[in-house]
């Protein structure tokens, strides 16, 4: 190990055995909803942000902004702002199809013991703009790819996490005061899963499948 505790002086030679485990690890990663309350080790959850951090990002920009919202009062006004959101959302469904959303749990908010907002700073002095000229949008690109990578790690550390986006974005920026030109892309819930799961739920629930086909296009 360097000095850093992270990399190696040699590249790490990846074995059969970690391969197979990581393939279990892509099919293993669910969206969770239902968790133990029981609080994660505060070292875990750090260690997990920490390795959100190795994401690649545009220009070496790093724009993810990870804010652990603990405040009883401000968790409570995001649940009650998805309330709201969930509630439009199947007002503007009906019938048999609105049935089916309203049966769907589609947040943790109330049991999982931490909730992570993710912001984006859209225009971050670090990476200098490299890379971003053309295509502005790749610093949420890059945050999107730490958030992933906290997903992955966090699954392999036997913990779920859940993505809310039925949120309004400006109002969860006002509730946690979020920082001029910070942008919200994601609310997480994090912790214990229930019961972990290799498929998803809405598949399990019947709303959506999978595409088997998992084609990519060739162009000759
Ligand atoms: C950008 C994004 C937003 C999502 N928002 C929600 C959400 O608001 N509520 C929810 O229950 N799941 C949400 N999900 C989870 C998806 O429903 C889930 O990833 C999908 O059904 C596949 O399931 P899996 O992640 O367990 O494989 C979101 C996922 C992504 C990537």
């Amino acid at each position: 190990m360097n000095d850093s505790g992270r990399g190696a002086d040699m590249p790490p030679g990846f074995s059969d055995d970690f391969r197979d485990a990581l393939d279990r690890l892509f099919v293993w990663r669910r969206d969770v909803r239902h968790f133990r309350t029981d609080p994660v080790d505060p070292a875990v959850l750090d260690r997990l942000l920490a390795t959100a951090c190795l994401a690649p990002s545009v220009g070496l920009s790093e724009p993810w902004r990870f804010v652990r919202v603990e405040a009883p009062a401000r968790r409570a006004a995001v649940r009650a702002d998805f309330a709201r959101c969930n509630a439009d959302a199947l007002a503007a469904r009906t019938g048999a199809e609105a049935a089916r959303y309203a049966a769907l749990k589609l947040a943790g908010l109330d049991r999982a013991p931490h909730h992570v907002a993710v912001f984006c700073d859209a225009d971050p002095a670090q990476g200098r703009g490299l890379g971003r000229r053309t295509m502005p949008q790749t610093t949420t690109w890059s945050a999107v790819m730490a958030i992933h990578t906290f997903w992955l790690a966090a699954t392999a550390a036997g913990l779920g996490v859940g993505w809310v986006s039925i949120l309004d974005p400006a109002r969860v920026a006002a509730i946690l005061e979020a920082e001029p030109g910070w942008n919200f892309l994601a609310y997480l819930c994090v912790g214990h899963p229930e019961t972990p799961a290799d498929s998803p739920e809405l598949e399990r629930q019947g709303w959506e499948r999978r595409n088997p086909a998992r084609r990519a296009w060739i162009m000759r």
